[in-house]
């Protein structure tokens, strides 16, 4: 049976529920960071799944980050989900290069060697924080939209190449997890700090610690589980603990960790939607709101610790939000930015071409390069080089995002077509370098930028918007998202974008 319909059997037989216990969610994180779902666990534990490797993993020694290599937090581990998404494990150390929103420092991830072509993710990491955020409301997940539900990408990660398994591999990924849970005696591979073996935890009664004590309707007793139920029991523990990240609120469910949101109530607008609104309405009403303010009562600058900067909201930030938003302004900039980046996620969760898979296939091939690409027909799809990195050495790889799995993953497409052809046919052509609309919240625990993470800071973002406005007016742009064409950014307007960006940073913690 292939990866794909065992999951969609998993899933059917199961509701997640989200009202998950805290003791679920806990059970998530260590899961989240146990190293023996690696397939380097497996082939060198020999069975003995309450072993303690001699050696790591290699490709986890150094943690390459913008200050360059530094000591990695993983040196001597094996590959977890936590080693790619970090929140604060290289924070605060000799070498700390910062705090992370779960993702992490490189552009593109080093995976496990294997026998085949990859040395690397074919993307950036991305952020995982907000995934849980009930404004989430479309859960699509991977830049191309791969997956449909982060369960489904749960278990695909567990059981896939960033773990080091070959395709070929996943019935050995899976009883392996089933082999780990059994067996697991609770000494050491985080059992200590997490309340025992995972048989213990799982199966909760009176005399589990409160904070690792499951809900009735949680509980599993994994010794007699069929195999399914097990790998359905860590997928539901994973997906709560996912479930579970968001940016800061305050008592109501209000965003408050950032200056803009502090902004916002400050002078009186809540930082989310009403019930039942939709981000589109409610960006509006911000729009409305932000062009009708009258003496706004601006945030001062203030430390945040773990960005070692000061960041607040006043008139800068503000000339930012008003390019942002497509109001009068200082520079006379349009940024438009708020058709795609909806509030208060600042993402609406769709697919569009901005324009970045031919900006760096073009870096790297010649200008007008991935213009006149000649791109396979649909039975190609599924071909090693159309969802790569660009690379300097082979021109036959390139990132061709949601082309990808449309036609190929039934609720993108559904979704897709709902969304770009009521009145027109669809093609597979208009979804050629479309990705996934990314968050902007937290934005400097997330460098470097885009799918392709060759974007370093937030200044060359703004100046990838600033060219490409003009590329797409110009007609060079290949399948140009059409609001592309009503972008103007000068110098000026950058700066103040700069500004506005940055006033969305939080502590996130
Ligand atoms: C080798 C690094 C690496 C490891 C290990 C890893 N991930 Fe990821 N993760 C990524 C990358 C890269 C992506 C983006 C993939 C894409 O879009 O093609 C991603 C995407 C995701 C997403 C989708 C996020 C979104 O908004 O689209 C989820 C959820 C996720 N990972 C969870 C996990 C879990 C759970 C594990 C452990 C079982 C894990 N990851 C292990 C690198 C990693
Ligand atoms: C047509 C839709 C659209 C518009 C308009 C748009 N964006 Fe984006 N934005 C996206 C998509 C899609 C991505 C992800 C693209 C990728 O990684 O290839 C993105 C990525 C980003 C990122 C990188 C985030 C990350 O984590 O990598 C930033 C920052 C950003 N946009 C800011 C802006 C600003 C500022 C504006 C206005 C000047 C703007 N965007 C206008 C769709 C849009």
């Amino acid at each position: 049976m292939s990866m794909k319909k065992t999951t969609l059997v998993l899933l059917g037989l199961f509701s997640f529920n989200l009202l998950a216990s805290d003791a679920l969610i806990s059970l998530g994180e260590r899961l989240f960071n146990d190293g023996r779902f690696s397939r380097y666990f497996w082939q060198n534990s020999q069975g003995q799944v309450n072993s303690v490797l001699k050696n790591g993993e290699t490709h986890l020694d150094v943690l390459v980050t913008p200050l360059g290599a530094v000591a990695s937090p993983f040196m001597g581990e094996t590959t977890s989900c936590a080693s790619c998404h970090m929140v604060d494990q290289a924070f605060g150390g000799p070498s700390d290069p910062g705090m992370r929103t779960y993702s992490d420092f490189a552009p593109i991830a080093p995976i496990p060697s294997r026998p085949d072509l990859r040395t690397h993710t074919a993307r950036n990491t991305p952020v995982l924080v907000g995934i849980g955020s009930p404004y989430n409301t479309n859960r699509f997940s991977h830049w191309d939209g791969e997956f449909s539900d982060h369960s489904e990408t749960v278990l695909g990660n567990f059981t896939g190449r960033n773990m080091g398994w070959l395709k070929s591999e996943s019935q050995n990924a899976l009883k392996n997890i089933v082999t780990v849970l059994r067996e697991d005696n609770g000494l050491a591979h985080l059992g200590p700090e997490f309340g025992g073996s995972y048989e213990f935890v799982f199966r909760s009664n009176a005399s589990t610690p409160s904070e690792f004590r499951l809900d009735p309707s949680e509980r599993v007793d994994i010794k007699k589980a069929s195999d399914q139920e097990v790998i359905l029991a860590v997928t539901n523990a994973v997906t709560a603990y996912l479930n579970d990240l968001d940016f800061q609120k305050n008592e109501k469910g209000e965003y408050n960790g950032s200056p803009f949101d502090q902004f916002l109530l400050t002078n009186g607008f809540s930082t989310v939607p009403k019930k039942g609104e939709a981000a589109k309405h409610f960006t509006e009403r911000l729009r409305a709101f932000l062009k009708n303010l009258k003496g706004p009562k601006f945030v001062a600058e203030k430390d945040f610790p773990t960005h070692n900067k000061k960041f607040g909201f006043g008139h800068r930030e503000l000339q930012g939000a008003k390019i942002f938003f497509n109001l009068p302004n200082h520079s006379g900039n349009k940024g438009s930015c708020f058709k795609c980046h909806a509030a208060p996620l600042y993402s609406d969760q769709s697919f569009h071409n901005i324009g970045t898979s031919q900006a760096i296939y073009d870096e790297l091939h010649g200008f007008g390069a991935f213009l006149q690409k000649y791109i396979p027909k649909e039975e190609y799809r599924g071909d090693f080089y159309l969802n790569q990195a660009a690379d300097r050495n082979d021109s036959k790889k390139m990132d061709l995002g949601l082309w990808n799995f449309y036609n190929r993953n039934a609720e993108v497409t559904e979704f897709f077509k709902k969304e770009n052809c009521l009145n027109s046919p669809c093609s597979l052509e208009m979804t050629i370098g479309r990705f996934k609309t990314a968050g902007l919240r937290d934005l400097a625990h997330s460098n470097p930028y885009f799918h392709h993470g060759r974007m370093a800071d937030l200044i060359g973002v703004l100046a990838h918007y600033m060219k490409i406005g003009i590329q797409a007016r110009e007609g060079l742009t290949r399948n140009p998202d059409p609001i592309l064409k009503e972008i103007q950014i000068n110098g000026r307007g950058l700066q103040y974008l700069h500004g506005f960006l940055n006033s969305l940073n939080e502590d996130y913690e």
